[in-house]
C-alpha cells in the first residue's frame, strides 16, 4: 500500500516535470527536398549536434554529459553517456495528457470472421503497467533477460513495453522457429522467464509453441519461469512455476513507474544469421535506438496526426520492433499489427484489412508482393485502397516487376513507394526515399538519411568515389549514428571481427551496392548468408543442421534465384553412394532443418554429390556452387585454385530433389 502512495507521487512529479517537453503528436522534421538537404549538411557538420537535437525531441530524466564518445573503428560508439531515461516513458507515458483516448494499437486477428481489437493509449498504458508488476512479481529484475515465443497479438507490444519499462531485456524468437533453435536462444541470453501463448493461428494452422517451449525447456535451465497466453485453446499443461497471462494480469493495478535507466542499458537482444553458424544476439540499448527509431519513423514515413500505419512484419523480426512497435509509438502514432498471412483466407486478405482499418501508411517486404502478384487482379475486387497514402518496402532488393506491381495495383499509380535498406544491427532505416519528398526510383533504396554516411570499398578497401558513372562496392558506413547495436551478446570479439575488421574503420554491412545518380542501389549479401522471403539464413547454420543426418557426411549450402522468395535455399550434400531414394533422403534432411532451424530455412532443392569443389586448403568455393544453383552448366571461371576441378563439372550435371 505503502509503495505504491509513493510510486504515485513520484510519478506525480516526474509528470509535472515532463509537461515541459511533452509533445502530442512528433511531426516530421523533414518536410521538402530542401529540409532533407539542410538537414544532411548540418549532420556533415556536425555529427554529434545533429543527433543531439534529435535526442531533445525525446524525454530524459537526465540530459547527457557527452553526446558521442568511444572508438568507432573498434565497435565501441557510446551514445548519450551520462543520460538518463525510459524508452517505454517516451512511447507511452509521455502520450497520456493529449492522446489518452486516442488509438494506440489496433490488432487484426487471423480470421477475418473474429473481432479485431483496439488499444488507446491509455488502455496500452494500463496493459503495460499491469504487465510489468507481473514481471516485478514473479521476480524479473532490470538487466534480466526475457525471451518471447508469442504469436502477433496485442500481447506481444504489451511483453516487449513492459520489459522497456521496468529495464528487463527482452529477446524476442520468431514463432515460427523450431524447439532447437528456441533453446539456442534461450541458452545464449540466459533467459530467466519465458512468455509464450498455447498456440498460434497462421491461417488454417495452429502453431503448438508452449508445446514447442516444453520441449525446449530439458535444455533451458536458467528459465524460472513461463506465462503463458491464452490464445488457440490448445491443451496445456501448466507446471508449478508455469502463470496463465490473464490470471496474473488480474491480480495487478494498472500503474507502475517506469525504471529510471541509463541511455546505454541494454533493451533488448535480437538473434541473426551471419556467416558462420551460431546466430548472433545483436544487443541495442536503450538511448540510441530510441533517438534512432522514433527519428526514422517519422520522417521516413511522414505520418500525419491520424494515420493508421501498418508494419507487416512479425515482432521476432527487427522490423517488427522498430517499425510495428518502437517507431510509432514514440511518436504517438496508431500502428496496426496482424496476426494473419497473406493468403488466407484468400489473395485479398491484406486489402480487406487497409479497407477495414483505414490503413494510411503499408509496409511490407518484397516476398509479400511477389507472392500475391501470382494471384492476379481478382484479389482487388471490392477494395477500394482510397485510404493508403504511403507504401513502403523493406527486407530484400526489390525487383522492378513487384516494384511496378505494388506501385500501380496497391497504389493506384500514385503514391510514392520508399524502398528502405537496414539491417538487425542498424536498428533502424538507413538509406531510404523520404515518402512523398525524396524522389522514389524503382529498385533503389536511393540516398541516406540525415547523420548516416555510407561509403563503397572496393575488395582491396579502397573508397569507390561516386563522380559520375555508376560505381559498384561492399557497403560500409563510416561514421558512428545511435542505432547502431553495441555487441553481439557475451562475445564482443565477434561483434568486431564481424562488422570492423573487413575494413578498417568502418562498419561492413556485409551487402553489395551500387551507386549512380538515382542513388544507392543494394544488390545484396556478399557474405554466405542468404536471404529467402525476407528472411535472413545464415548458410553455416544449415550445412550444420544437415550434418546432424547420418548419411550427410557433410554439405554446401548456397542460394538460387527464386521467384517468388528472392533466394531459396539450394544444398548439395556429400554421400558416400548415390542414394537409391533419393526423394525419401532428401525429406529426411529437410526435416532435419526444420528440427534444427525451422520450416522457413528448408531447402527448396538438395544435390547429392560424390565431392565437394574445394580449395587446397580445404574451403569449398561457393562461388562455383552459386553459379550450378542458378542453372549455369559451364563457364565456371578459374578452377585451378581447386583440389579436383573435375568435380565441377560432375555436380552441374546432376539433378536436385
Ligand atoms: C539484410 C538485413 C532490416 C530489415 C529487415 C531485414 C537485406 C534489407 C533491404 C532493401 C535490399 C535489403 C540486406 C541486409 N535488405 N532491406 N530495402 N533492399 N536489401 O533485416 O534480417 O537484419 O537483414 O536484408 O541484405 O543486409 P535483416
Amino acid at each position: 500500500m505503502w509503495s505504491r502512495y509513493l510510486f504515485g507521487v513520484v510519478d506525480f512529479f516526474v509528470k509535472l516535470r515532463d509537461n515541459r517537453t511533452h509533445m502530442p503528436f512528433f511531426e516530421a522534421e523533414i518536410k521538402t527536398w530542401e529540409d532533407y538537404l539542410r538537414a544532411y549538411e548540418r549532420s556533415e557538420r556536425s555529427n554529434a549536434e545533429f543527433w543531439a537535437a534529435v535526442a531533445d525531441t525525446f524525454h530524459w530524466y537526465e540530459r547527457w554529459h557527452t553526446v558521442v564518445e568511444g572508438d568507432f573503428a573498434r565497435g565501441e560508439a557510446r551514445w548519450f553517456s551520462g543520460a538518463r531515461t525510459n524508452l517505454c516513458y517516451n512511447g507511452l507515458d509521455r502520450h497520456l495528457p493529449d492522446l489518452a483516448q486516442k488509438p494506440a494499437l489496433i490488432w487484426e486477428p487471423n480470421d477475418p470472421q473474429d473481432a479485431s481489437v483496439t488499444l488507446t493509449y491509455e488502455q496500452l498504458y494500463q496493459q503495460v503497467c499491469r504487465f510489468s508488476r507481473v514481471l516485478d512479481q514473479l521476480g524479473v529484475k532490470k538487466g534480466d533477460r526475457v525471451c518471447l515465443y508469442m504469436p502477433m497479438i496485442p500481447e506481444a507490444v504489451v511483453a516487449m513495453l513492459a520489459c522497456a519499462r521496468i529495464g528487463a531485456v527482452h529477446t524476442v524468437v520468431f514463432g515460427g522457429f523450431s524447439t532447437a533453435a528456441l533453446a539456442d536462444r534461450i541458452n545464449d541470453a540466459q533467459c530467466k522467464l519465458l512468455i509464450t501463448a498455447d498456440g498460434a493461428f497462421r491461417g488454417d494452422k495452429i502453431v503448438p509453441l508452449k508445446f514447442m517451449a516444453d520441449r525446449a525447456f530439458f535444455d533451458c535451465l536458467s528459465v524460472e519461469a513461463t506465462v503463458v497466453v491464452r490464445r488457440t485453446g490448445e491443451e496445456v499443461n501448466l507446471a508449478a512455476n508455469e502463470y496463465w497471462w490473464h490470471e496474473e494480469m488480474e491480480k495487478q493495478t494498472p500503474e507502475r513507474p517506469a525504471e529510471i535507466l541509463d541511455a546505454e542499458d541494454p533493451l533488448f537482444i535480437l538473434y541473426t544469421s551471419g556467416s558462420t553458424g551460431k546466430p548472433k544476439g545483436v544487443l541495442h540499448t536503450v538511448g540510441g535506438y530510441m533517438t534512432y527509431v522514433g527519428y526514422t519513423f517519422r520522417n521516413v514515413f511522414q505520418p500525419k496526426k491520424d494515420d493508421v500505419f501498418w508494419c507487416t512484419a512479425d515482432v521476432g523480426w527487427i522490423t517488427g520492433h522498430s517499425y510495428a512497435v518502437y517507431g510509432p509509438l514514440l511518436n504517438g502514432a496508431t500502428t496496426l499489427i496482424f496476426e494473419g498471412v497473406p493468403h488466407w483466407p484468400d489473395g485479398g486478405r491484406l486489402w480487406d484489412v487497409c479497407d477495414k482499418h483505414k490503413v494510411n501508411i503499408f509496409y511490407t517486404a518484397p516476398t509479400a508482393i511477389r507472392s500475391l502478384m501470382t494471384f492476379g487482379d481478382k484479389q482487388f475486387e471490392n477494395k477500394s485502397l482510397a485510404t493508403l497514402r504511403t507504401l513502403g518496402s523493406v527486407g530484400e532488393p526489390i525487383n522492378v516487376e513487384a516494384w511496378e506491381w505494388y506501385h500501380q495495383k496497391v497504389g493506384g499509380g500514385k503514391l510514392p513507394i520508399t524502398d528502405t535498406w537496414w539491417q538487425t544491427e542498424t536498428g533502424g532505416i538507413m538509406i531510404a526515399p523520404i515518402a512523398g519528398i525524396t524522389p522514389a526510383v524503382p529498385t533503389y533504396a536511393t540516398f541516406p538519411l540525415p547523420g548516416i554516411f555510407p561509403v563503397l570499398l572496393d575488395g582491396a578497401g579502397k573508397e569507390q568515389k561516386y563522380e559520375g558513372p555508376t560505381v559498384y562496392g561492399n557497403l560500409c558506413i563510416s561514421k558512428p549514428w545511435p542505432g547502431l547495436a553495441r555487441t553481439t551478446y557475451g562475445d564482443h570479439k565477434r561483434f568486431v571481427e564481424t562488422y570492423f575488421s573487413t575494413y578498417p574503420g568502418y562498419y561492413f554491412t556485409g551487402d553489395g551496392c551500387f551507386r549512380d545518380e538515382h542513388g544507392y542501389r543494394i544488390t545484396g549479401r556478399v557474405d554466405d548468408v542468404v536471404n529467402v522471403s525476407g528472411h535472413r539464413i545464415g548458410t553455416a547454420e544449415v550445412e550444420n543442421a544437415i550434418n546432424e543426418h547420418p548419411t550427410a557426411l557433410e554439405s554446401a549450402v548456397v542460394g538460387f534465384p527464386h521467384e517468388v522468395k528472392g533466394q531459396g535455399v539450394h544444398a548439395f550434400v556429400l554421400v558416400v553412394e548415390t542414394p537409391e531414394h533419393p526423394e525419401k533422403l532428401a525429406d529426411e534432411i529437410r526435416a532435419e532443418v526444420v528440427k534444427n532451424i525451422g520450416s522457413f530455412a528448408k531447402p527448396e532443392r538438395i544435390t547429392f554429390v560424390q565431392g565437394l569443389p574445394k580449395t587446397r586448403s580445404g574451403k569449398i568455393m561457393r562461388r562455383i556452387l552459386r553459379k550450378i544453383a542458378a542453372g549455369q552448366t559451364d563457364d565456371f571461371g578459374d578452377v585451378s585454385t581447386l583440389l579436383d576441378p573435375a568435380v565441377v563439372h560432375d555436380i552441374a550435371g546432376l539433378k536436385y530433389y
